[in-house]
């Protein structure tokens, strides 16, 4: 039985516990957060210890895994502490906030028998499993074209206010790039494969008097094997639309949207072929549903072995949004 720990229980946090309470291999034994009242909270409901300082939690405890479910600019310090206790990372994305912080992880890696693995959960949708399949058996010939569009709204006055990291470079390190969006380049440069060039912009379009990162980001892509990428991205529409995507193959094509993986035919006819997981009663539709499969296959690569979503793996995007201008 795993013996699971929790850091920062705060928005995301619901949805690893809905899947470690799920597993029946894992057992969550604390939780950390500095709020007192979220920490008694969250021990009431899953009758678990509860600390207020992790660096206590991960000594006292003796924990297999932790999941760092932190605001972003905590990750790294969290994270390298426990890997110094050779315990196992599930970290919520983005595992970091710059390549100059993977590479202390990255060191701190090294030195540790445990592993870290990183929450890019759409990874795990059924219809992105279909994709990369058609990528990587050439159903409809090679990779030619692939897009991501995410057009959703974020309250600047609610979601920016509901936690005081969000919206401010030095703790998001990024908004629209490195947290909505994440999800999508990373999926972008997953199915498009090596990348030869990135070219791309980010800026505040809307949200000028809450936020100094970004709202809106454009990015242009060109990878090894020729074929071409575009992403844009932005957290100033009018509501959370489904995330959209596109497949140009050189026989054919796929769109991905509304939660379904059409293929499309020569008159331009849809035929479904996958559709994502219903997102269950907890967190937010845009999450996704795929968290509690990921979580699974994380603790079974830490238990016997196999892929999961590593620092080198996860960082691809990372090294994408370091690469963008900001234009304002
Ligand atoms: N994978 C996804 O789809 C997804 C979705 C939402 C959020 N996230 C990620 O999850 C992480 C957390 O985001 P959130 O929206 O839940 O944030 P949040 O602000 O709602 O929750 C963060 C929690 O961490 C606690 N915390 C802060 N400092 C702490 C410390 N030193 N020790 C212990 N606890 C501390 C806060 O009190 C709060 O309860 C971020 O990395 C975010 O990008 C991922």
């Amino acid at each position: 039985m795993l013996k699971v720990g929790v850091i920062g229980c705060g928005a995301i946090s619901v949805i690893h516990f809905d899947a470690i309470e799920k597993n029946s291999n894992a057992k969550l034994v604390s939780v950390c957060d500095v709020k007192q009242d979220v920490l008694k909270k969250t021990t009431d409901q899953y009758n678990c210890n509860g600390y207020i300082d992790y660096n206590e939690m991960l000594s006292s405890e003796d924990l297999d895994v932790v999941h760092v479910c932190t605001p972003h600019y905590l990750h790294k310090e969290m994270i390298i502490k426990a890997l110094a206790l050779n315990i196992n990372v599930i970290s919520e994305k983005p595992v970091v906030m710059n390549m100059d912080e993977a590479e202390e992880i990255n060191k701190a890696l090294e030195a540790s028998t445990a592993k870290l693995a990183v929450s890019f959960q759409n990874r795990y949708n059924p219809t992105s499993v279909v994709m990369r399949e058609y990528v990587d058996n050439n159903t409809l010939g090679k990779l030619v074209g692939i897009k991501g569009y995410v057009t959703w709204q974020r309250e600047p006055e609610s979601y920016y206010a509901a936690s005081d990291w969000r919206g401010k470079t030095t703790t998001e390190g990024g908004s629209l790039i490195i947290n909505q969006a994440i999800h999508t380049i990373d999926l972008v440069q997953w199915l498009g494969g090596e990348l030869v060039k990135v070219d791309g912009s980010h800026s505040i379009k809307a949200f000028n008097d809450y936020i100094d990162t970004d709202d809106t980001a454009e990015i242009y892509f060109e990878f090894k094997n020729g074929a071409k990428g575009l992403f844009y991205g932005t957290n100033a529409y009018s509501t959370n639309s489904p995330v959209e995507m596109e497949l140009h193959f050189e026989n054919g094509l796929l769109k991905y949207m509304l939660g379904k993986l059409f293929l499309v035919d020569q008159e331009g006819d849809l035929t479904e072929i996958e559709r994502d997981f219903q997102p269950g009663k907890t967190g937010k539709n845009y999450w996704g549903a795929s968290h509690e499969k990921a979580i699974n296959h994380f603790y079974q690569a830490f238990t016997v072995g196999g892929a999961y979503i590593s620092l080198t793996d996860s960082i691809k995007s990372i090294d994408i949004l370091g690469q963008l201008k900001k234009v304002n």
